[in-house]
């Protein structure tokens, strides 16, 4: 039986949930009720309502109403009092329900309908948000439980820059479907089964007779220990013979081989948890050999229902669109990652029950995802409309490059440690750090926390900031810049806020219960006008699966409060105090969740 659930499409679901803190959900609420007054005989007509950006600084309103000239293209044909698409407009605007919300309407062109929302407005609902707390401006998604496969490092291997980027982008969306009250299921997808596991013990046997002497000391480095043991299998047959009985008898259960790949696998793992542990990350392991005794069944289930075929004496999957075939079964008779993928979707969706399955890797594997899907649709476990639940999405990102363009590597060695790559960023904000007159007498502890958190900070910003599908270099220079688009200058930002409110010498928590926050400069307006838009836009970087969008927000979010706000309203000492410390404390607030929510840890004082 299929579990996939009728078609909700996020847009209808949301519509009417509690989420009082997404404006631009609100007004299509408003909009909603004006088109059905408007023109009747259209049903099923969206409200088209966005945001207004002011290109060349000129904007006719906040946000804009964009249905007239689709209704109007509709409708000319038939009997309408209408005489063309700006009186469509201009009685969508007439038919607005009143609503304390908007302060005016206008038509403009071809019948959009512009909304300036009311200051007072803006303000009650910042009022609001600091006293409930940010958390109420949470976005709801039309899904309860999601998996977040990410990470997914290989045992043995190379743990490299691909893997950070996408442990640094899967937490990044497992924190915001998390914070949008989606129960979560973070997914470390290890490679930590196939048949390099045969060479890898049966050198490490050869190594180490006495099983008592394995450890990660003496093994020491396991890249350099897989490229000695694949030596090895290259070069002496009879080693290789072994090596393939190896991999039969670590599959079919016997101890003495189920134990040295642990001991492997633990001492990859206690290498991947140091790069974890720098960057806040929470993971729960179900490697590929978590799914190994599901594949029989899987593959017979989809056997049965007559979708697997043979080719050239493997046993394959094809899929509309694709001229190769998904190999499920090797000639050989051996299974593949994708015969663990397939199995790994079906225990998320039936066993886990996971409405959304989310998948990081480098764009490299598009393909095989594209066709994983496919297969999972013509079993019936995935709904064939991509707008219906439960949905499986590849996130690709593109590669990692070193500034000479190519393919990042450090200049002494072929690999890049992650966990060398990490402390010199730290190592670097910690020397740029002290640079400051004012660190200079902060305790070892504070400098270290704080050099931490800018260091890690910028590698996961830099990282974040980008449009994932493109390639990223790699520039420590670039990201530990203090000016600019970075965590460094974002951080800064947010502690300069939290100094103004500390050189107030007002305990904000009073403020915040008794003075009332006024809109009337133009700056203030534009300030929390930006604050008001948070909710819409993590909700569309949840349902885009896109931390750009978050980056972006952050990034002109300190920019309208230092280049606008800070420059042009003056905070300590001025009549309008209260307030504009309140605009502040709103700022760092709001600036603090999107730190949270991108994995970086604030800074208080510089
Ligand atoms: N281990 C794989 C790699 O390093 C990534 C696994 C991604 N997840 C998955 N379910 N295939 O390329």
């Amino acid at each position: 039986a299929t579990t996939a659930t009728t078609a909700q499409t996020l847009s209808t679901m949301a519509v009417g949930a509690e989420n009082m803190g997404n404006v631009k959900r609100q007004l299509v609420q408003l909009f909603e009720v004006s088109l059905q007054a408007t023109v009747p005989s259209e049903t099923d007509v969206a409200p088209l309502v966005d945001a207004c950006i002011a290109k060349s600084g000129v904007r006719f309103g906040d946000y804009q109403c964009n249905n007239a000239m689709g209704l109007w293209s509709k409708i000319k044909g038939k009997q309408t009092e209408f005489r063309g698409p700006t009186a469509v407009g201009q009685a969508i605007m007439k038919n607005l329900p009143p609503s304390d919300m908007v302060e005016s309407c206008s038509v403009a062109g071809p019948g959009f309908v512009n909304v300036v929302l009311s200051r007072n407005w803006i303000a009650k609902s910042l009022q609001k948000m600091l006293i409930d707390g940010i958390d109420t401006w949470a976005p709801c998604l039309p899904v309860k439980r999601a998996v977040v496969d990410f990470s997914s490092p290989n045992i043995a291997k190379e743990m490299h820059v691909g893997h950070l980027r996408s442990t640094i982008i899967g937490d990044t969306l497992a924190r915001m479907l998390e914070f949008s009250h989606v129960e979560v299921l973070r997914r470390n997808h290890v490679g930590d089964w196939g048949t390099q596991f045969g060479m890898l013990i049966e050198f490490l046997f050869e190594k180490f007779p006495n099983p008592e002497d394995v450890n990660e000391a003496a093994i020491g480095d396991l890249q350099t220990f897989y490229k000695a043991s694949k030596a090895r299998f290259d070069s002496d047959p009879e080693f290789k013979q072994r090596a393939q009985q190896a991999v039969v008898r670590l599959q079919g259960g016997e101890d003495t081989y189920h134990r040295a790949w642990k001991q492997i696998c633990e001492i990859s793992r206690t290498e991947f948890h140091r790069v974890y542990e720098r960057l806040g990350i929470q993971l729960e392991e179900k490697g590929e050999s978590f799914y190994s005794p599901y594949i029989p069944g899987v593959l017979e289930e989809l056997n049965k229902k007559g979708i697997i075929e043979d080719d050239k004496g493997a046993r394959v999957i094809f899929v509309q669109d694709v001229n190769i075939p998904l190999i499920v079964v090797k000639s050989d008779g051996g299974y593949n990652y994708a015969s663990t993928d397939l199995a790994a979707l079906r225990y998320r969706i039936n066993e886990e029950k996971a409405e959304w399955i989310i998948y990081l890797t480098d764009v490299g594997q598009q393909q095989h995802f594209d066709m994983l899907f496919k297969a999972a649709k013509r079993a019936g476990w995935l709904p064939a409309d991509d707008g219906s639940y439960p949905k499986a999405t590849h996130v690709g990102f593109g590669l990692v490059l070193g500034e000479d363009g190519k393919r990042f590597r450090t200049r002494s060695t072929e690999v890049v440690r992650l966990v060398d790559l990490l402390d010199e960023a730290k190592n670097r904000s910690k020397t740029a750090l002290l640079e400051r007159d004012t660190a200079k007498e902060w305790p070892e502890e504070e400098v270290e926390k704080t050099s931490q958190a800018i260091g890690y900070g910028a590698v996961k910003y830099a990282d974040l900031k980008n449009n994932k599908q493109t390639n990223y270099t790699f520039n420590f220079d670039q990201m530990l810049n203090d000016k600019g688009n970075t965590a460094v200058y974002l951080l800064y930002a947010h502690a300069r806020i939290c100094s103004i409110i500390r050189k107030s010498g007002k305990d904000i928590e009073e403020v915040k219960r008794n003075a009332k926050i006024a809109l009337d400069h133009e700056d203030e307006r534009a300030l929390g006008l930006h604050l008001i838009q948070f909710s819409e836009v993590i909700e569309e970087a949840c349902t885009n699966l896109l931390p750009n969008v978050l980056c972006e927000y952050l990034y002109n979010l300190s920019e309208i409060f230092t280049k606008k706000f800070y420059s042009n309203c003056q905070v300590v000492g001025s009549p309008e105090e209260s307030s504009r410390l309140l605009l502040c404390e709103a700022t760092a607030t709001v600036m603090r969740k999107c730190f949270h929510l991108l994995g970086i840890v604030p800074v208080y004082k510089i």
